[in-house]
């Protein structure tokens, strides 16, 4: 079986790549990625070196480059990580998220028709859903929740679960989609919350927490995710979409506090910026038709996934200390400064 990776070398995408290489030894990979500032051939590396794995250059909305790749490689499963993932970014520069998110999943689709695919699998998530109010604990997202989107990027997302269940309902393409909630773990480019809190904590710099930081995510180790992605794309029900999330809901102080505990820094480095504009308030996945019919659930614990996660970074210095140096110290910059 061959899977088409898109996406591969950022975060998620690079833990699936490994996750993959490991539970399917016979599985080929064909790892297409553009190398934004998300993607990093270092997180790859390990990778390489698998005869199973190869990586190609090359942007998912670009058809001169996805055409050609799906006549040479023939992907059974197409797996769409692909995309512009930040939501800050996307309020700074909507335009690349339309193109990359939308277009790019249409071009890819558009591919799939051409050449043919057992399944193509739409990485989507829970953002797609809007927000719940932090009042109502007892209100969760299911997959009949309406799409109510926020952000640019929210809203290139769901413009892309749209297109990919239309693809299927009208030319009958084998389509899935999950929508997860936050993840963390190894490999997350330090713009997200928990890296970023991590690398700026261990240089004793502050920690920007928008507004109150009390609006809360549901966090899931990166792993889980991988794995309920690899039951749908197997097990799945074709034109069905599945939530994926790790009932564990967290303010987004906690998940500072939680971080200034593992590295044993002071509470004094938290500093409250001004808030996201549009900011969602309560995210909260209710999973249960994975749980159900495919028998998955998550397995880490937030407490010990935080854990091993802060570990990662301390080990793992040189793979971020690269990426904050250079353009991200512009990036810091325009995005903080003021704030
Ligand atoms: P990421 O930003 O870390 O990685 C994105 C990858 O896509 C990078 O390697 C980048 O180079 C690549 N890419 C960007 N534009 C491309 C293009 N035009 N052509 C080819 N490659 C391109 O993102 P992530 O956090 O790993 O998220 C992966 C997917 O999962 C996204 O679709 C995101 O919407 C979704 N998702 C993320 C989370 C989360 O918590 N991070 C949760 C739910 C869903
Ligand atoms: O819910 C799934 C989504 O989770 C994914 O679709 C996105 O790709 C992924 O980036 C993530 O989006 P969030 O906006 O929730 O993640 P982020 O890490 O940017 O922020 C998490 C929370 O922390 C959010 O409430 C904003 C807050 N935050 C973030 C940063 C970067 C801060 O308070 N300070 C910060 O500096």
């Amino acid at each position: 079986m061959k899977y088409m990776v898109t996406g591969g070398a950022g975060f998620i995408g690079a833990n699936f790549v490994y996750y993959m290489l490991e539970k399917h030894p016979d599985a080929q990979i064909v790892c297409l990625d553009l190398l934004t500032y998300a993607g990093n051939l270092h997180t790859l590396e390990k990778a390489m070196e698998s005869p199973n794995f190869q990586f190609v250059h090359g942007d998912i909305a670009d058809r001169g480059c996805v055409f050609p790749l799906f006549e040479k490689e023939k992907p059974d499963y197409v797996v769409n990580f692909a995309a512009e993932s930040h939501v800050d970014r996307s309020i700074k520069n909507p335009g690349v998220f339309l193109q990359t998110n939308i277009i790019g999943t249409q071009v890819l689709m558009d591919a799939c028709r051409e050449y043919g695919i057992k399944r193509f699998h739409q990485v989507s998530t829970d953002e797609v859903y809007g927000d719940l109010p932090i009042d109502r604990p007892d209100l969760m997202f299911t997959e009949q929740s309406p799409i109510h989107t926020s952000s640019p990027y929210s809203a290139s997302k769901a413009s892309a679960d749209l297109i990919a269940l239309a693809y299927y309902r009208t030319f009958g393409l084998p389509v899935t989609l999950s929508r997860c909630s936050n993840n963390y773990g190894p490999f997350q480019f330090p713009e997200k919350l928990i890296p970023l809190m991590i690398a700026r904590a261990l240089a004793d710099e502050s920690l920007p927490v928008y507004g109150t930081g009390a609006n809360v995510r549901d966090w899931l180790y990166v792993t889980d995710h991988c794995a309920a992605i690899d039951l749908i794309v197997s097990n799945g029900r074709e034109g069905e979409v599945y939530n994926i999330g790790g009932h564990n809901e967290r303010t987004n102080l906690q998940v500072v506090h939680a971080v200034l505990e593992g590295l044993g820094k002071p509470e004094s480095l938290i500093h409250y910026v001004t808030d996201r504009p549009g900011h969602d308030l309560r995210y909260a996945i209710n999973p249960a038709k994975i749980e159900a019919e495919l028998g998955w659930s998550p397995t880490r614990h937030f407490e010990e996934g935080i854990r091993s996660t802060v570990a990662w970074y301390v080990e793992n210095r040189e793979w971020w200390e690269r990426i904050i140096s250079g353009e991200y110290q512009e990036y810091y910059e325009k995005m903080y400064k003021n704030r």
